[in-house]
């Protein structure tokens, strides 16, 4: 009985396409041949390979953007807070703003990991974003975190985006 386990990546399966491979970090997978496979084309028992569908990869792609837009968001009223409560939402917002990147790295590796490519520039970033700007001069604290609220909840779902 041949006890020689059976490779996990059948070479007529199909193969990633080399420019989403291409790219890749560390976490890529590189097989026998040397050749890298995608992270997200996971094997199946009886040798088939999934990959997710392109709309699974634009949704990532598009929370992503928004997790950015969000980000910059919460900076931007960090940096601008004013009024008696300042130090207390000054902190807040810094905190909340690290928490939210801290976030980007995983969702963009596992777009990668899925066969997708992912974002490439601030102005990709505001192709894809859903949580809406505020360039205003001045904002209240009140509508600083009525704001944030509103696009913390709204993250991930349809657009907030006004028709
Ligand atoms: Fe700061």
């Amino acid at each position: 009985m041949d006890l020689k386990r059976a490779p996990l990546a059948d070479k007529s399966s199909p193969k990633v396409n080399p420019t989403v491979a291409r790219g890749a970090d560390t976490h890529g997978q590189v097989d026998e041949s040397g050749d890298r496979t995608p992270q997200g084309a996971d094997d199946h028992a009886d040798g088939s390979r999934f990959q997710c569908p392109q709309g699974h990869r634009n949704a990532l792609n598009a929370i992503l953007a928004d997790a950015y837009a969000l980000y910059i968001k919460t900076k931007n009223f960090h940096w601008h807070m004013s009024g008696p409560h300042f130090r207390d939402y000054h902190l807040m917002f810094d905190e909340q703003a690290d928490q939210i990147l801290a976030t980007t790295d995983a969702i963009a590796e596992r777009v990668r990991e899925i066969g997708g490519t992912t974002l490439r520039s601030i102005g990709h970033i505001g192709r894809l974003q859903r949580v809406l700007d505020n360039d205003a001069d001045f904002v209240t604290p009140e509508d600083m975190l009525a704001e944030l609220a509103e696009d913390n909840r709204n993250i991930g779902g349809p657009s907030s985006r006004s028709p």
